[in-house]
């Protein structure tokens, strides 16, 4: 497991991605661990960082996607090149990687750590789902996905024999987790240590109360 580290890095790009924004930060020291962990991320004029989880990690870069819905999201997609902030990680647990016949699935955001897991698989095919065609220009990161917009669901369009590897809202994990109990799980939860001091990120899954953060993100039964 990598450890953990603390720098101040510099921004090296930033991409729209349809509504999203992908923010690319020069590595320097800092490893970019298991697909599924994640980096605490300065947010410019908040006092709490943010979670992001790793979405790609190009040769001396970690890149991550953000979709801008709260001030700290917000400052970090609007955040310039050469701009620098202080990054934290590699944190939490990662998707396992030695399991049969995987398939990627993401609604929305979740599509994040995604492109660095089917990397880190040498290739998997994936599904996706978006709200709209617009939010769907993100699937240009994970080429050759099967991608569906609402109303269709992305729930409706998985091989639930497959091993699956997920990240999206709460009401499609639960919903995975119905029909494939194996099924390993990126869980979300506000965070403000990200290295299970706070508490802040407890959530209660099936009847146990776990600090997100350690526990997960990636969560399996
Ligand atoms: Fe602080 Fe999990 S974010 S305990």
């Amino acid at each position: 497991m990598s450890r953990p580290r603390r720098e101040l890095r510099s921004v090296t790009g930033v991409e729209q991605v349809g509504p999203y924004t992908l923010v690319r930060l020069d590595r320097g020291g800092l490893d970019p661990g298991r697909p599924g962990q994640f980096f605490m991320l300065e947010a410019p004029g908040r006092v709490l960082p943010r979670p992001l989880s790793l979405c790609l990690a190009p040769p001396g870069e970690l890149a991550f996607l953000i979709d801008a819905v709260g001030p700290g999201t917000t400052a970090l997609a609007e955040l310039g090149v050469g701009e620098a902030i202080h990054v934290f990680g590699p944190l939490g647990n990662g998707y396992r990687l030695d399991v049969p016949e995987p398939l990627l699935v993401a609604g929305g955001i979740g599509i994040a750590p995604l492109p660095y897991l089917a990397e880190a698989l040498g290739g998997a095919p994936a599904v996706l789902g978006f709200r709209s065609e617009r939010h769907a220009e993100a699937a240009a990161l994970l080429p050759g996905a099967d991608v569906v917009i609402d109303p269709v669901l992305v729930t409706d369009a998985i091989d639930y024999g497959r091993s699956i590897l997920a990240c999206g809202p709460e009401p499609m994990l639960r919903a995975i987790r119905a029909r494939a109990p194996h099924a390993q799980l990126a869980w979300e939860a506000p965070m403000a240590c990200g290295y299970g001091a706070c508490y802040g990120c407890v959530v209660e899954i099936d009847r146990h109360l776990e600090r997100l953060c350690i526990a997960g993100p990636v969560l399996c039964s």
